[in-house]
């Protein structure tokens, strides 16, 4: 295996007394998307102030590209790329203004500057805009200006810090679609944070779940879900009846259950093709209907829930709901 372009060892980062990164390590090989994901307030942004040399931690290393971000932080900032989590552009610039200025601080100018705006207002399908003040730009644009500009001095390695926060999902798509490319076509190391799981699973190769500036388990999507080693089954409820969980876990077959919206209940099982049966059974016994029943493997929410107890999503729809644990 290629050495790590990004390497996090027992990072620790402390704020009078919150600790907000607590013994991160991790790695991230050459050309891969690796995500860290997690909830509001997991440590995923300080984490990446770190690596980007705005902060300093307070114990632990970080090195990308082999170059202590401590020590050398110039030397870092060079191999980077960023897309902060906050919005960073000048919107009383244009949006070529706003490129132009960035690349005269990396030491760019002259035609090959105007050639690379031109190509990356291209790429993210600006150029059209490139003249407009980024004033009048929809969240999606400033977020592929964003995107634009952190790639103009061609960095190895992009870091982008929650890429399509707030965005709507049709712009989250024409994002997903610049990141795969930047990638495939540029060869690029992308590290990212999101919140998102779907975002998580569609983009990144290996992800490092957070909480509680802690990385409670790391792998590739499919790894994640093992975890589990489960299904998901849902069960929708005739409309007179209520919703409800089991009580008991059927010898250990269901690890969770809880009530969800539809009159549905969604319970996480070790083998639904075994448990479904009795499932039923159980049901029928307790004089309940099932209307519909159906199964499925687990999304990485249900990872997080069953690591955590606690629910990834943050949308007002997927407010935490009860959920019932025997273990
Ligand atoms: N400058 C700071 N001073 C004090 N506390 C801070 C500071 N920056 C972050 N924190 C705290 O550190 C913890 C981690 O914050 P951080 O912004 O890294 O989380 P995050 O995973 O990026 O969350 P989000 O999804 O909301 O962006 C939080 O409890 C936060 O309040
Ligand atoms: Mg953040």
């Amino acid at each position: 295996m290629s050495d790590p372009v990004i390497e996090t060892i027992d990072l620790v980062k402390k704020f009078r007394d919150v600790v907000a990164v607590n013994k991160v390590s991790f790695k991230v090989m050459r050309k891969e998307i690796y995500g860290l994901l997690g909830p509001n307030g997991a440590g995923k942004t300080t984490t990446i102030n770190i690596l980007i040399t705005l902060l300093k931690p307070t114990s632990g290393q970080a090195f990308v590209d082999g170059i202590d971000v401590v020590k050398s932080p110039e030397k870092v900032r060079k191999k980077i790329g960023v897309v902060f989590q906050d919005p960073s552009l000048d919107v009383f610039l244009t949006a070529y203004e706003n490129m132009y200025i960035h690349g005269k601080i990396y030491g760019l100018g002259g035609k090959e500057l105007e050639r690379r705006i031109k190509e990356l207002l291209d790429f993210v399908e600006l150029k059209p805009f490139a003249d407009k003040v980024v004033r009048y730009f929809s969240g999606g644009m400033r977020r592929r200006l964003e995107i634009a500009r952190a790639l103009l001095h061609d960095p190895d390695i992009l870091i982008l810090d929650e890429p399509t926060l707030g965005l709507d999902p049709q712009t989250r798509n024409k994002i997903w679609e610049y990141i795969k490319v930047v990638r495939k076509e540029r060869g690029i190391t992308i590290l990212m944070t999101t919140h998102y799981m779907d975002e998580a699973e569609f983009l990144c190769d290996r992800i490092s779940i957070m909480d509680h500036g802690r990385i409670i388990a790391e792998g590739t999507p499919e790894q994640l879900k093992s975890i589990i080693g489960s299904d998901v089954v849902l069960i929708k409820f005739s409309d007179s009846q209520k919703p409800m969980c089991l009580d008991n876990d059927l010898d250990g077959a269901i690890i969770s259950c809880r009530s969800v919206s539809g009159n549905r209940v969604e319970l996480v099982v070790r083998d639904a093709v075994k448990t479904l049966p009795r499932i039923f059974e159980e049901y029928e016994r307790k004089g309940l209907v099932i209307e519909e029943i159906s199964y499925r493997r687990p999304t990485l929410n249900e990872v997080f829930i069953y690591l955590t107890g606690r629910e990834l999503r943050d949308s007002l729809e997927d407010q935490p709901r009860p959920i019932h644990r025997w273990r």
